[in-house]
């Protein structure tokens, strides 16, 4: 699966991504984090690519045309021109990030992300190249990159052979709309604190139901709403 990141900060994503679990599947070739820096295409020799916005208001705003032939190299560089890839722009105008547009998008073989600097890009551009507009959440950060490297990362776990052991990505927060349950390692009794006794019985029936209703009382707790989803998904009374 390959990764194409339009960004201001090239480095500051693949340094980050060069990192654990992503930069292993790197190196195994099972994903590829290629950059490319929208400066590059500035046409001036300042390698300015921001401007002041039409109608005023404060801060700068990246122009059209550097962004258009940054997609444009990325395109024609890699062959892509037939398979038209998703473009994603980091903004925290987007559809909300989560679990089950990682595992739509683990589904591609290649996607664009979009990164935006200071108070966002030229609408026109992004209304030519844009397919997809994905926030990370309801606050704003003072770029896309840590937004398009969360996706990268949540997105290459779930590409087969990324992740070890080979159900590690199934039984975990969010699949099947539940928190993961509580888990313990040794000592058996770590400051008089005991591992609850089902887990050291080797009773796998009676783990797994414990493991299903620490599920349900955590997801209650912690996430009212996805608690509500999951009993009404699942045609469950309270
Ligand atoms: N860029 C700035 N803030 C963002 C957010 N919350 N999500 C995605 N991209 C962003």
């Amino acid at each position: 699966m390959n990764f194409y990141i339009m960004t201001l900060f090239p480095e500051m994503v693949s340094n980050g991504l060069a990192e654990s679990i992503t930069g292993r599947a790197i190196n195994n070739n099972l994903i590829s984090v290629n950059t490319v820096n929208i400066r590059d295409f500035a046409g001036n020799k300042y390698g300015h690519v921001d401007d002041y916005t039409y109608g005023g208001g404060a801060g700068m705003l990246m122009q059209a045309e550097p962004v258009y032939k940054a997609y444009h190299s990325i395109i024609e560089n890699n062959n892509l021109t037939e398979k038209k890839p998703r473009v994603i722009y980091m903004t925290p105008q987007g559809t909300p990030f989560n679990q089950a547009m990682a595992e739509g998008l683990s589904k591609e073989e290649d996607i664009i992300l979009l990164c935006g600097h200071y108070e966002g890009i030229d609408e026109r551009v992004l209304e030519m190249i844009v397919t997809d507009n994905v926030s990370i959440g309801d606050f704003v950060l003072t770029g896309g990159e840590l937004p398009a490297m969360m996706i990268v990362d949540a997105v290459s776990r779930l590409v087969p052979g990324v992740l070890g052991g080979e159900d590690s990505a199934v039984y975990e927060s969010f699949y099947d709309g539940l928190l993961e349950y509580p888990q313990y390692t040794r000592p058996e009794i770590f400051m008089g604190k005991e591992v609850p006794a089902v887990l050291l019985s080797g009773h796998h029936k009676n783990i797994e139901k414990w493991r299903y209703e620490q599920s349900l009382l955590r997801t209650k707790e912690r996430r009212p709403d996805l608690y509500e989803k999951y009993l009404k998904n699942h045609n469950l009374k309270k």
